[in-house]
């Protein structure tokens, strides 16, 4: 069966974003496929701003909870807490000595990150998509559901996997070469205060984000000022009509209904009917999300469980892994006393 293998950093409250652009897709690929999904509060670590020791362990148990509530299923997929096995980092030093400092830094997400921060950038930063390719190479995943901005980072693990085998295993590679893959409706939901950016955890002002545990009044009152413009007109046109465009992605996303066809419903009708609809849409659309998110966040001795029993499950998959990595590389295997 194909194996799935994905991530997501636990910095910043989940939103709308999330929930459509990469949660919905990880749910739907358990139905055929052997999926592996992580929260990676390694990677979450790279980012000095963000890493406050305290809330870094609670937003990591949160983000797992936020998994299972919108459908992540422990009994079918491995969900597991990235620093819960030290592989992962292991696994990155042999990886430090195949991959180039000029792949690394040539990173279009690096680049991004450390621009204007000079000589104070930290090492983890620059390795961050060394430690990715580990994740992924560990589990021999054939695909790696992600946003388009992560393409660099899996054609690096695809390098660095391919490379490795041609060193150290070409008779029996140790490494499966993974690939990106977007879900099929690429779903990017764009900021609400301004739809010609992407709603991101980075973004300026909160009022443009819908966040997944939002109570409905927010989320009324998010979509109720949401910009749009002054025509009047509801139809579907990014480049024209930013703002309703992505109004109508999300109502289409949240009901499973048809771009085309929920314009011509709503056009005529005036953009504050048009907005109470869309937020009834995403407020149906989380209710369940928020009342499961609820039950687990009261028993949080369930999610720690399941993450105990996640870690077991990747730890059978990553461990031999490792080992014959090790031993490709010509690392003297221990011998217990
Ligand atoms: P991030 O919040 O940047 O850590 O992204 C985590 C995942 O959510 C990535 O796989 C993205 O593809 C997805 N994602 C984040 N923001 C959006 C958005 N505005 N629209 C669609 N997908 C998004
Ligand atoms: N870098 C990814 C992001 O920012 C998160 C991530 C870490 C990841 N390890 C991964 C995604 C492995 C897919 C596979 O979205």
């Amino acid at each position: 069966m194909t194996r799935v293998f994905s991530g997501m950093q636990p910095s910043g409250d989940p939103h709308l974003g999330n929930l459509l652009g990469a949660w919905q897709n990880w749910v739907r690929m358990q139905d055929d496929r052997d999926c592996v999904y992580c929260v990676v509060d390694l990677h979450a670590m790279t980012a000095p701003a963000e890493h406050d020791p305290a809330t870094l362990r609670e937003r990591t148990v949160q983000l797992a909870t936020g998994m299972l509530a919108v459908g992540v299923d422990p009994d079918r997929s491995v969900l597991f807490v990235q620093s819960h096995l030290a592989e992962h980092a292991e696994c990155t030093w042999l990886f430090n000595c195949v991959a180039g400092f000029g792949e690394l830094r040539k990173m279009p997400q690096f680049k991004e990150k450390s621009e204007g921060r000079g000589e104070s950038v930290s090492v983890g930063l620059f390795d961050y998509p060394v430690l990715q390719a580990a994740d992924i190479l560990l589990y021999h995943a054939d695909e790696v559901p992600v946003g388009e901005d992560q393409r660099h980072h899996i054609e690096l693990a695809r390098d660095i996997g391919q490379r490795f085998n041609h060193r150290f295993a070409p008779e029996d590679p140790v490494f499966t070469l993974p690939k990106a893959v977007h879900p099929p409706a690429a779903a990017r939901v764009m900021d609400l205060q301004d739809p010609t950016a992407k709603m991101s955890k980075s973004s300026s002002s909160e009022k443009g984000i819908i966040y997944v545990l939002d109570e409905p009044k927010r989320i009324e009152k998010k979509l109720k000022s949401a910009v749009t413009d002054s025509a009047g007109d509801i139809r579907h046109d990014r480049a024209q009509k930013p703002g309703v465009s992505n109004l109508l992605e999300i109502l289409a996303a949240a009901t499973g209904g048809d771009v085309e066809v929920l314009a011509a419903e709503y056009d005529g009708q005036g953009y504050g009917a048009f907005k109470a609809a869309v937020a009834e849409a995403v407020i149906e659309l989380l209710r369940p999300i928020q009342q499961r998110y609820a039950e687990l966040d009261a028993d949080r001795a369930e999610v720690e469980r399941i993450l105990a029993a996640g870690a077991e499950r990747a730890r059978a998959i990553a461990v031999p892994t490792l080992a014959r990595a090790k031993d490709a590389m010509g690392l003297l295997p221990a011998v217990r006393p």
